[in-house]
């Protein structure tokens, strides 16, 4: 039985590069849409918009500013079409240990990661309700299940993420939404750049697979989650990270 009466159109937060990147270019490879936003565009975004014109677009869009964020979705509902799928795949992270952390330090991580999420959400489930479809998959960390020093408003955010997907899961699940998490690993991007060497050993010393992760290790989870095949799934939360946290 097929559920899908809409044609997939994809809405990406942090598109522009890292896993958000990622899993958009899954997205296209397999014929749907996708609308990326972030606060700047990339050399890739530039890029997949020639590739794939009209499949695939660009928006500027901070999580952190709610206003622009419900611009953003009237926009994209409007213009470009039915959001099917929602990827809350945008974050930031700032590391320190919690006593040397700066009130707004801790207050953006919040803000960004887990009211913007939330905030989003809002806007993107009040149409999928309304046509009784939808897919939402929301990027965790196993730092949302286990404790790693230096990374408490993070972790506590990431862990956040996790109880609104299974509240949401719940709520939705009558109007034929599904809402899952994934949690991934290390993964080689942008946002990890700066973790010392030591870390990093240890941290693939401690990973079955024995190395650390790539992009493409978690984008085809995400995309698998938001297809056909895992219609029945719902308020699950999927760790990807090379078994590190088994
Ligand atoms: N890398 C890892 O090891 C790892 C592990 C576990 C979980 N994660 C999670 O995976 C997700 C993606 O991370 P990544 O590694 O791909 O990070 P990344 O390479 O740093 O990319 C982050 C993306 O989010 C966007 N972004 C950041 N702040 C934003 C804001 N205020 N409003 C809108 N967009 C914003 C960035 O674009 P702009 O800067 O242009 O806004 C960029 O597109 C995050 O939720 C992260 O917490 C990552």
């Amino acid at each position: 039985m097929t559920t899908r009466i809409l044609s997939p159109l994809t809405l990406v937060s942090g598109g522009s590069r890292g896993l958000g990147l990622g899993i958009s270019e899954v997205l296209l490879g397999r014929g749907e849409s996708v609308v990326a936003f972030s606060r700047r565009p990339s050399e890739d975004t530039d890029r997949l918009a020639k590739q794939y014109g009209g499949r695939f677009h660009f928006l500027t869009g901070d999580l952190a500013d709610v206003p622009a964020l419900q611009k953003l979705v009237k926009t994209v509902e409007r213009d470009i079409g039915p959001i099917t799928g929602l990827v809350n795949n945008a974050g930031m992270t700032f590391e320190q240990l919690l006593v040397l952390q700066p009130e707004e330090a801790i207050h953006r991580v919040l803000d960004v990661n887990l009211t913007g999420t939330l905030m989003l959400t809002r806007e993107v489930t009040k149409h999928m309700m309304v046509r009784r479809f939808g897919r939402i998959v929301t990027i965790s960390s196993v730092t949302g299940i286990r404790g790693y020093k230096g990374t408490a408003p993070y972790s506590a955010v990431k862990a956040g993420l996790l109880g609104m997907t299974r509240a949401l899961a719940r709520e939705l699940g009558g109007r034929n939404i599904t809402v899952n998490a994934v949690c991934p690993g290390y993964m080689e991007t942008d946002m990890v750049h700066d973790m010392n060497p030591k870390q990093l050993k240890q941290i693939v010393r401690r990973t079955p697979l024995g190395r650390p992760g790539q992009v493409e290790d978690v984008s085809g989870v995400v995309a698998f989650l938001l297809s056909d095949d895992a219609r029945f799934v719902s308020g699950q939360t999927l760790t990807v990270d090379g078994g590190l946290t088994c």
